[in-house]
Formats: C-alpha cells, structure tokens, sequence
C-alpha cells in the first residue's frame, strides 16, 4: 500500500475488540518497532511500562478520552483498551526528549495500525495516581500513555469544512471523521530556484 493512504487510515482509535486481547508478545514487537527510532544524540532517554491485564483495567479510569465529544463518554465496556503502553522520560528532560516521545508514539502508533491494532496517543490522565499504580521509579515521569487493542472503529479523514472547525465529530453510524487540513493552507513558502 502506498505510504500515504497507510498514514492516513492509521488514524487515533477510541474503540477496540476487547475479547480479542494484545498479548505480550505484541506490546515487545511494539516496543522493539520503537526502540529503532531516531533520537537527539542517540541518547535513547525513554523507557517504556507494558500493561495488560488486571493492571490495564485499573489504570483505564485514569485515562481521558476524546474530550471533544461532550456526549460520548468514553469507550463503553467491551470495546476498552487491551492493553497499555506508558512512555517515560526523565525528570526534568532536555526539550529533545520530548521530541523523541513523539516520534516513538506515532511509530507505535502506524506499527500498531500495520498488524491491525488501534492506538491512542494519551496525554490527558491522572499522572499521580497512574505513576503509582505503574510503580514508577522516581527518576522518570510518565509522559504518554498509548491505549491498544484490536481496533473496532471506523474513522476517516476529511477536508476541513468551510466554518474552519477542527473538531473530530461521528455521524448517525459512529463513524468518527477527523478534520486535517489541505496542504496548500500548511506550506507557508517554496523556494524552488
Ligand atoms: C500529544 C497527543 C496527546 C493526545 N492526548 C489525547 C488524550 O489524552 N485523549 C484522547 O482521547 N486523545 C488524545 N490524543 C489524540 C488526538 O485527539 C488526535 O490525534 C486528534 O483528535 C486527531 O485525530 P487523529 O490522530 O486521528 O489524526 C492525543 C494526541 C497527541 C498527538
């Protein structure tokens, strides 16, 4: 398949199998997917949690999921996350870290996508009660948490429509679509002499 149509059915995924479960053997092909990733002076910072099981029900509720969408909250029992992975870095990191978490997420992410698993990318969770529950050694902080599992959801791509809206919405179906804008809107300058 042609990179472009790869990236961009590979979309953020809210709602999954959750009777066909990840094992660990995914989670580590995952992690060794992300382990080859570029990063800022091959310091290879970030560290990584795997969480399936009993631990990946607990650490569900602390997670927040698609805020956008006021009357959905969250994917509803039977179409949860199997599995998590936490992404850590050091305390107080070099701005490039930050950098590396990104691009090791979204590796995860199309990795995930290429064996048909769904990925969400999870800034927005109770980091206190998550970094305990994940024991996490003191000198890292959990950065992202990326849910898993088989993905279940339907999601497309759309232009951005003419009221300039952002905002992800789903239709009658529970299709989710998800704004991105056209690239001459992102190119800003061509310098082609
Ligand atoms: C750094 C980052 C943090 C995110 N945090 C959350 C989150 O806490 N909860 C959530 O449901 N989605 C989260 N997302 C997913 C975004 O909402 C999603 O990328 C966006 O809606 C665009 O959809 P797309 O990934 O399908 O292009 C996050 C994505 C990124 C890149």
């Amino acid at each position: 398949m042609d990179f472009l149509s790869f990236v961009t059915q590979a979309r953020t995924c809210r709602r999954f199998h959750e009777e066909k479960p990840l094992e660990s053997a995914d989670l580590d092909w995952l992690i060794d997917c992300a382990r080859v990733t570029p990063s800022a002076r091959n310091a290879q910072q970030l560290r990584f949690i795997e969480v399936l099981g009993k631990t990946c029900k607990e650490l569900f509720p602390l997670t927040h999921w698609a805020m956008a969408l006021k009357d959905w909250g969250g994917p509803a029992e039977g179409e949860r996350p199997t599995a998590f992975l936490g992404l850590l870095i050091p305390k107080n990191p070099a701005p490039t870290t930050y950098i590396d978490c990104g691009i090791c997420a979204q590796t995860i992410q199309l990795a995930a996508h290429s064996r048909g698993y769904g990925c969400c990318i999870i800034k927005s969770f109770e980091q206190n009660q998550a970094q305990s529950l994940l024991q996490v050694p003191s000198d890292l902080q959990l950065e992202l948490l990326l849910g898993l599992g088989v993905a279940s959801e339907e999601r497309k791509v759309v232009d951005v429509p003419e009221s300039g809206s952002l905002n992800y919405f789903r239709d009658a179906n529970n299709v989710h679509y998800v704004p991105k804008r056209a690239r001459e809107e992102l190119i800003i300058a061509r310098f082609v002499d």
